[in-house]
């Protein structure tokens, strides 16, 4: 076994579970006889030295906070090639000989970038939007929906107290994964993701006006942020069905919040398998989940993945929801 001391750190956006994570990788790698030290915000705490040692009690009262302790930033000197050299540079400065990186894609970029200037690195996948292709779960996306839900729950009693439409955005700038299941779950009329063009006459007033047709009088279209337009969007249904239609943006509250029993026990489970590779002199290395199993894959052919939208479930939801 090479690695003695290991760095953890959050980037990109934070994800409920985050914390979790934190604590599986700091409690496995020193039950495990390693030294472990917390970066301060992602890849500028690494190149600034912004690093602090663990021991079991600084995680404790954790698990059930969303957010990170160890703070988060998006890093933009870390996408260039000094950057990465200057983070290698202050690894081997502070006796750190691996790096366990939580985050999207682009940290795994990074980490990626910094194995490769002969830091190893393991990714773990948190972040909200479930938009890593090769996994099928990414830690945060369970809470960030649980949360959509009860938002959305929320605004039908009001959208049905007043025989309204609502026009509701959730987060998700590239996969509608967040949109789809939060509509099955609310039973919108309509999901909007930037995976499915849509036709505004036959996807939204079409079905609106059938709906209407059959008695129902209140209405929820959800929205992916990558779709967006939603006061356009509420504007043009009030105006071509004559019912009171508001816009609304769920934003950044889907992002906080206490993580569920399914965040909290991937995020365990996947930080640990993070230090065993470690441990395993693996690098380069990104847990995942796939078949519903945590297993590793090498990062380069990981980024190259391409996953499909699930088309089935999303002809499901509009099915249903008539
Ligand atoms: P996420 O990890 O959630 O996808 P970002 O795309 O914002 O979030 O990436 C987080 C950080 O990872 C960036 O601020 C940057 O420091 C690093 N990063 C992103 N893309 C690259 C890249 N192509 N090469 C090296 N580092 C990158
Ligand atoms: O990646 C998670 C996410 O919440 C996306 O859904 C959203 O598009 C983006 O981050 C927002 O990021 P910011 O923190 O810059 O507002």
């Amino acid at each position: 076994m090479r690695a003695k001391k290991i760095a953890v750190l959050t980037s990109g956006g934070d994800a409920p579970g985050m914390n979790a994570a934190i604590r599986a990788v700091v409690r496995s790698g020193l039950q495990d006889g390693l030294d472990v030290v917390g970066v301060r915000r992602g890849y500028t705490g690494l190149l600034n030295g912004d690093v602090f040692e663990m021991n079991l009690r600084s995680v404790s009262d954790i698990i059930h906070r969303g957010g990170t302790m160890l703070y988060t930033a998006r890093c933009p000197e870390f996408r260039e090639k000094e950057g990465v050299q200057k983070a290698a540079n202050k690894c081997r400065e502070l006796g750190v000989d691996g790096v366990v990186v939580i985050g999207g894609d682009g940290s795994f970029r990074g980490a990626r970038d910094l194995t490769d200037a002969g830091i190893p690195c393991i990714g773990i996948p948190g972040t909200i939007d479930n938009d890593i292709a090769s996994s099928e779960y990414t830690i945060g996306f369970d809470t960030a929906m649980n949360t959509a839900v009860e938002m959305i729950d929320r605004l039908r009693d009001t959208t049905e107290s007043h025989d309204r439409c609502s026009v509701v955005e959730v987060m998700g700038r590239r996969c509608g994964d967040l949109a789809l299941q939060t509509g099955i779950a609310v039973g919108a009329t309509t999901i909007l993701v930037p995976e499915v063009e849509y036709d505004f006459q036959r996807d939204i007033i079409d079905r609106m006006r059938f709906t209407q047709k059959t008695g129902k009088k209140h209405f929820i279209i959800l929205v992916a942020e990558g779709v967006g337009g939603v006061d356009a969007l509420a504007k043009s249904i009030q105006e071509q069905t004559g019912i009171e239609s508001r816009a609304t943006v769920l934003g950044h509250v889907q992002r906080g919040g206490s993580p569920t029993l399914r965040d909290r026990v991937v995020a365990s489970e996947m930080g640990n398998r993070a230090v065993e590779l470690l441990k395993a002199d693996k690098e380069n290395r990104v847990i995942v989940m796939q078949n519903s199993k945590i297993i590793d894959l090498d990062i380069t052919e990981a980024l190259q993945m391409t996953r499909p939208f699930n088309v089935d479930l999303y002809r499901v939801a509009h099915k249903i929801s008539i």
